[in-house]
């Protein structure tokens, strides 16, 4: 039996791409039968230091996703301090269940399988289930857009999120076909390398330069 989900997205900004994330998984969890409940926490007061929501969230769902992107290779610091709230939560009447999914602007899944792992560690810590995560890359494309109309760019995150809200309705954690599924390149990495190239030159350009090779300290390999 499926029971009422909570999804929070946690990120340090607005308009991000993990409330564009969890909107998809909360409605397709709608969809497949299942309660759901989407807390953007930044929009909520976390952007303040607030987690009251986000703990106030947790009543009536026995199972909570949290969506968060990758900040300087770790979960970011809402998600972080969601995390440490979430850890003095009073234990329920029965043990909550844990799912994570982080996402990160490059491709590779590498990039956020430690932050993954940190957060099936905090389940562990709280006492909580761990009910499985995945991890999705080259998310900055979503540009905070619905996920249906980030287009061809998301079409494995969107059939990852799909798949694992079908497994949630049947009770399930989530399968591999959504980690495999989410794991896929959505272009060729020399396409991924080419456009990333192009961006940065045009934000530097933006910034009135055009020299990438410029460093602001000296190199770190001698001293003073
Ligand atoms: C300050 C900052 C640090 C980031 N650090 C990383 C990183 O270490 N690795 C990575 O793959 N992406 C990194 N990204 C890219 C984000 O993970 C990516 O753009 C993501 O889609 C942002 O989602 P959000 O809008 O939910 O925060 C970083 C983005 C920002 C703004």
């Amino acid at each position: 039996m499926s029971e009422p989900v909570l999804v929070a997205a946690a990120s340090n900004r607005r308009r991000s791409n993990s409330a564009a994330i969890g909107r998809y998984l909360a409605d397709a969890l709608g969809r497949e039968g299942v309660r759901a409940q989407l807390l953007d926490v930044a929009e909520s007061g976390g952007l303040r230091g607030d987690l009251r929501p986000a703990m106030a969230a947790l009543v009536g769902h026995g199972h909570v996703v949290l969506v968060a992107s990758l900040y300087h290779d770790a979960i970011n610091a809402v998600a972080t301090a969601t995390l440490e709230a979430w850890a003095d939560a009073p234990p329920g009447e029965s043990p909550r269940r844990f799912s994570a999914i982080v996402h990160s602007g490059y491709p590779e899944p590498v990039h956020t399988e430690v932050a993954l792992a940190i957060c099936r560690k905090f389940a562990q810590e709280a006492g909580w289930v761990w009910r499985g995560g995945f991890t999705a890359g080259a998310s900055s494309a979503i540009g905070g857009r619905d996920l249906r109309a980030a287009g061809p760019l998301a079409r494995h995150l969107r059939r990852a999120l799909d798949r694992t809200a079908a497994a949630f309705a049947r009770g399930e954690p989530v399968p591999e076909a959504a980690v495999r599924a989410a794991a896929r390149a959505a272009m060729p990495r020399w396409l991924y390398i080419a456009v990333g190239n192009w961006a940065m030159r045009r934000e530097a350009r933006r910034w009135g330069t055009s020299d990438l090779d410029r460093r602001p300290y000296p190199s770190n390999d001698r001293d003073g």
